[in-house]
C-alpha cells in the first residue's frame, strides 16, 4: 500500500479509504494503491465486505486533471472500476463528501452506495471537454434512466445526496455520525445475504422505459444541436448513453473508452482544461502568499447609477452591509431604484420571496451625506468618468474614511496613480474595475498602482473572492488589461466595415468563432454615446498617422446610441432588444467609404476571423511585453469572463498557442502592408515565433 489509500481491517470489513489532499484526485498513486487494496482484501479469508471512503471533504473529485496529455499509466480507472464491479465480495462506497467524475465513476462501480446528507455527487466532465470514461455513460443510465443521466452528464452540475436517493442511485443516506459507524449494520447485512449484491453492469431499472430512454435521447440531441455550437463533447456524452441504451455492457465500454480518447485530444478539452487551470492560477500572487487582508465587513459605494448599483448588490449578495452615497436626492433615489429592481426581478421570477427582500435590504444604507461612510472597511467609488469628478470624490473621501480603510475606484480607463495623489493615503488606493452588470459578470481586474500596500492589494482580492468573483491583477496602465486589448480589436472591425464588409457579417463570423455577440452588438448594448464621449476626448492627442473610422460618429450624430435609444449599427423594435439589419446604416457606411476612396471588399469568416483575434493577441502580447498582465493565462481569464472570448478556445492566447505563434505574426505581416501603423507584431510575438516559444511556456 502507498500513503495515499490506507487500507484498514476491522473484523469482517475492509476500510480502503483515499487520502490524497486537496481533492483526493485519483492520480496514478491513487489508482496503483486502490487496485494493491481491493486485491489484499479479496485474497483474506476473514475480510467479508470492502468499503471505499474519501477523507476531509471529498470522497473523490475525479480523475487528476494534471495528468490528461500526458502518457497514461495502469492502472487505469476503468480497470479499477471494473475490478470493484466484480468483487466477489460486496463493495460499498462510503460517499463521505463530494463525488465528482471518476470519483462518482468509482462509487457507481461499488454495489452499494451510502452518503452523508451533505454529500454531493456529479459528472462535470463536460465542464472539461470530456465526458465520463470510466463507465459512467454505461452504468448510470441502467440505474437512473437516459433521461435523468443525461441531465447529470450534460448540465454537469452535482445533486446532493437526497436528490441522488430519490434517483436511485445512492441506497441510503445518513443523517448525522461517522458514515463507517452509521452503515455498520448496512453492511454486515449483506454478509448474512439480506441484500443482494448486484454488479451495476446487471441492473435493469433504468432500462425498463425504452419509450422514455428513446424520446430523452432525442431531446436532449435537440437541444445540444441548438446550444453547444462548436462544442464536442456532449455530443459525445450522448452518443455514449444511446449506446448504453442498445448495446452489451462491454461494447458500450468500449466505445466510451474510444469516445473518451476523442474528446481527449480536441482542442475543446484543451481550451477548457487551459481554462480550469488559469481561473485558479489568477487567484495566486506569490507577494500575497503570507498576507493577511483585511477586516471586511462594511462597505461604501459612491455613486448609484449603472455601476454603482451593480456593485451595492455585489456586495449585498456576498453579505457584506452596504451604504450608497450619491450627489442629491434625486440620485440616491435613482441609485435605490438600481439596486431594488435587481431584487424585484428575482421576486418575479420566483427566485426569492419579498421577505428575503427586505432582509436583504436592511443592510442596505443610502444617503447623501458623506459622512455615513466613516465606519466603512473599504470605499468603492463609482461616480462620473472625469478625472476632475473623480478627485474631487477622493478627496472628501481622504476627509472621511477611517484610517485603515481601503479606498478603491472602478474606473474604466483612468490613471489610479494620479486619482490617488489627492488623498493623504495613496498607498490605500486601488482599482476595482468591476464589469456591466457588476452584480451578474464575474471578472473583477484589481488595478494596482505604484506603492500600494500588499495588505490593501489582498483586501481587494479577498472582496473579489467573497463576491464569487475572478479577480485578476492589472498595473495601472490606460484601459488596464481588458479596455486596452478590446480598442485593438474594436478599431479592426471598424477598418473591416469601412473596407466594405457588413457590420452584420462581421457580427456573424465573430458569433460563428464562438463569442455569445458580435463587436457590433456589444457597441449597441453598451451605448455608442460612451464611446464617442471618449473619441471626441482624445482627438486632439490621435496620432496623424492612425486610421480613424468616422462611421461610429455619423451614427452617433444622430442620437443613434444603441439599444437605448432604439437605434444604433442595428435597429431595436419597440421593446425589443434583438436588433435587426438597418439598409440606412449600410448607406451610411457606403458614404463614408466612397468618402474616401475605398474599393470595398469582402472579407470571407475565416478573414475577419484572422484579422479580429490578430489584432487581439497582438496587443495582449504588447500588454504582457509592458508588464501590464502578469502572465498570458491571466489575459485568457479576462477576456473569457469579461468580454464573452469562448472558453472552450481556452482564451486568445491559449487559441494563438494552438493556432501558431508563427503564424499570427506572419498574418500581422501580411496586414501591415496596408497599414503599418496599426499592425505592428509586438517585440515579444516576434521572439516567440524565433524561438519556438508559446504562451503557455510564460505562464507562472
Ligand atoms: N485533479 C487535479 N487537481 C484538482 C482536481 C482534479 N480533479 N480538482 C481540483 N483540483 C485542484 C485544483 O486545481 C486546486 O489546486 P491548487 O490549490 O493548486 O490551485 C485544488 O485542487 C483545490 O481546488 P479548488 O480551488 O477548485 O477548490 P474548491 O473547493 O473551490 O473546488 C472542486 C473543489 C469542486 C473539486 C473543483 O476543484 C472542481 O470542480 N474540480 C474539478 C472536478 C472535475 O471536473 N472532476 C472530473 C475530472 S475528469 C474525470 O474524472 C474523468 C473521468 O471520467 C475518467
Ligand atoms: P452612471 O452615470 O450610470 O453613474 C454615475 C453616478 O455617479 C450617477 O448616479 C451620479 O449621480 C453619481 N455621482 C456623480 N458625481 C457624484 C458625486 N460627486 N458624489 C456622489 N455621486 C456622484 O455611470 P456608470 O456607468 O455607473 O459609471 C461609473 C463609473 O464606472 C465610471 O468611472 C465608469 O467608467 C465605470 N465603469 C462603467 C462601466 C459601464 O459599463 N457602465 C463598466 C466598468 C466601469
Amino acid at each position: 500500500m502507498n500513503d495515499v489509500v490506507v487500507l484498514n481491517k476491522k473484523e469482517s470489513i475492509a476500510l480502503i479509504q483515499i487520502q490524497n489532499p486537496p481533492v483526493n484526485a485519483l492520480s496514478h498513486a491513487v489508482r496503483q494503491g486502490l487496485m494493491e487494496a481491493v486485491r489484499e482484501s479479496l485474497e483474506d479469508p476473514a475480510i467479508k465486505v470492502l468499503a471505499i471512503t474519501g477523507s476531509g471533504k471529498f470522497f473523490s473529485a475525479g480523475a487528476d486533471i494534471q495528468e490528461f496529455g500526458k502518457p497514461s499509466l495502469e492502472p487505469q480507472l476503468p480497470q479499477i472500476c471494473n475490478a470493484i464491479e466484480s468483487c466477489s465480495k460486496p463493495v460499498f462506497a462510503l460517499i463521505n463528501g463530494t463525488a465528482l467524475g471518476g470519483g462518482f465513476e468509482l462509487a457507481l462501480s461499488a454495489h452499494f452506495r451510502v452518503a452523508t446528507a451533505s454529500a454531493k455527487i456529479g459528472l462535470p466532465e463536460i465542464h472539461l471537454g470530456l465526458l465520463p470514461g470510466s463507465g459512467g455513460t454505461q452504468r448510470l443510465p441502467r440505474i437512473i434512466g437516459a433521461d435523468k443521466a443525461l441531465k447529470m452528464m450534460l448540465n454537469g452540475q452535482p445533486v446532493s445526496a437526497g436528490e441522488g436517493l430519490a434517483y436511485g442511485v445512492i441506497d441510503r443516506v445518513e443523517e448525522s455520525g461517522e458514515l463507517i459507524t452509521a452503515s455498520m449494520n448496512f453492511m454486515l447485512e449483506t454478509t448474512a445475504g439480506k441484500h443482494p449484491r448486484i454488479p451495476t453492469r446487471e441492473r435493469t431499472e433504468g432500462l425498463q422505459d425504452e419509450a422514455a430512454n428513446h424520446v430523452a435521447i432525442g431531446e436532449h440531441r435537440n437541444t445540444w444541436q441548438k446550444k453547444g455550437k462548436g462544442l464536442y463533447s456532449p455530443f459525445q456524452i450522448i452518443d455514449c448513453v444511446e449506446k448504453a441504451l442498445s448495446t452489451p455492457f462491454e461494447e458500450g465500454l468500449k466505445y466510451e473508452r474510444e469516445s473518451f480518447a476523442r474528446c481527449l485530444e480536441s482542442p475543446q478539452r484543451k481550451g477548457l482544461i487551459h481554462a480550469f487551470f488559469a481561473e485558479r492560477r489568477c487567484r495566486k500572487i506569490p507577494e500575497l502568499r503570507e498576507i493577511e487582508p483585511r477586516k471586511l465587513e462594511r462597505l461604501a459605494v459612491i455613486g448609484g447609477g449603472t455601476m454603482g448599483g451593480g456593485i451595492a448588490v455585489a456586495a449585498l449578495d456576498a453579505g457584506l452591509e452596504v451604504m450608497m452615497v450619491e450627489r442629491d436626492e434625486a440620485g440616491l433615489e435613482k441609485g435605490r431604484l438600481n439596486v431594488e429592481k435587481v431584487y424585484d426581478r428575482h421576486i418575479s421570477k420566483g427566485r426569492m420571496g419579498p421577505e428575503d427582500k427586505k432582509e436583504v435590504l436592511e443592510r442596505f444604507i443610502p444617503s447623501t451625506d458623506f459622512e455615513r461612510i466613516t465606519d466603512a472597511d473599504m470605499v468603492i467609488e463609482a461616480v462620473f468618468e472625469e478625472m476632475e469628478v473623480k478627485k474631487e470624490v477622493f478627496r472628501i473621501l481622504d476627509q472621511y474614511a477611517r484610517q485603515g480603510a481601503v479606498l478603491a475606484s472602478n474606473t474604466s480607463y483612468l490613471d489610479i496613480d494620479e486619482i490617488a495623489s489627492v488623498t493623504s493615503r495613496p498607498e490605500e488606493v486601488l482599482g476595482l474595475h468591476f464589469f456591466s452588470p457588476a452584480n451578474i459578470m464575474k471578472l473583477l481586474e484589481i488595478v494596482v498602482p505604484s506603492g500600494l500596500s500588499n495588505e490593501v492589494l489582498a483586501t481587494g482580492f479577498a472582496l473579489g473572492n467573497r463576491m464569487g468573483k475572478v479577480p485578476v491583477r492589472s498595473a495601472n496602465s490606460e484601459g488596464f488589461i481588458g479596455n486596452r486589448i478590446l480598442g485593438a480589436y474594436s478599431k479592426v472591425a471598424g477598418y473591416m466595415m469601412e473596407d466594405g464588409t457588413s457590420p452584420y457579417r462581421i457580427d456573424e463570423a465573430v458569433r460563428d468563432f464562438g463569442y455569445p455577440i458580435g463587436p457590433f452588438q456589444m457597441f449597441d448594448l453598451a451605448g455608442g454615446d460612451i464611446g464617442w464621449a471618449n473619441r471626441k476626448r482624445k482627438a486632439t492627442t490621435r496620432d496623424p498617422r492612425e486610421r480613424y473610422v468616422e462611421i461610429a460618429d455619423r451614427l452617433c450624430e444622430r442620437g443613434w446610441f444603441g439599444q437605448k435609444t432604439g437605434r444604433g449599427f442595428y435597429l431595436y423594435e419597440e421593446g425589443s432588444r434583438i436588433g435587426i439589419e438597418d439598409p440606412e446604416v449600410l448607406d451610411i457606411i457606403a458614404g463614408e467609404r466612397s468618402t474616401k476612396g475605398i474599393r470595398a471588399r469582402e472579407y470571407s469568416p475565416e478573414e475577419i476571423i484572422r484579422r479580429y483575434i490578430g489584432a487581439m493577441v497582438n496587443e495582449a502580447a504588447k500588454v504582457l511585453e509592458e508588464k501590464v498582465a502578469r502572465c498570458p493565462s491571466d489575459i485568457d481569464v479576462v477576456q473569457h469572463y469579461g468580454y464573452g472570448f469562448p472558453r472552450y478556445r481556452g482564451g486568445p492566447m491559449k487559441y494563438a498557442d494552438m493556432y501558431g505563434i508563427r503564424k499570427i505574426v506572419e498574418d500581422i505581416e501580411e496586414f501591415s502592408v496596408e497599414d503599418p501603423f496599426f499592425w505592428k507584431p509586438s517585440e515579444l510575438l516576434k521572439t516567440m515565433a524565433a524561438q519556438g516559444q508559446t504562451f503557455e511556456d510564460l505562464n507562472l
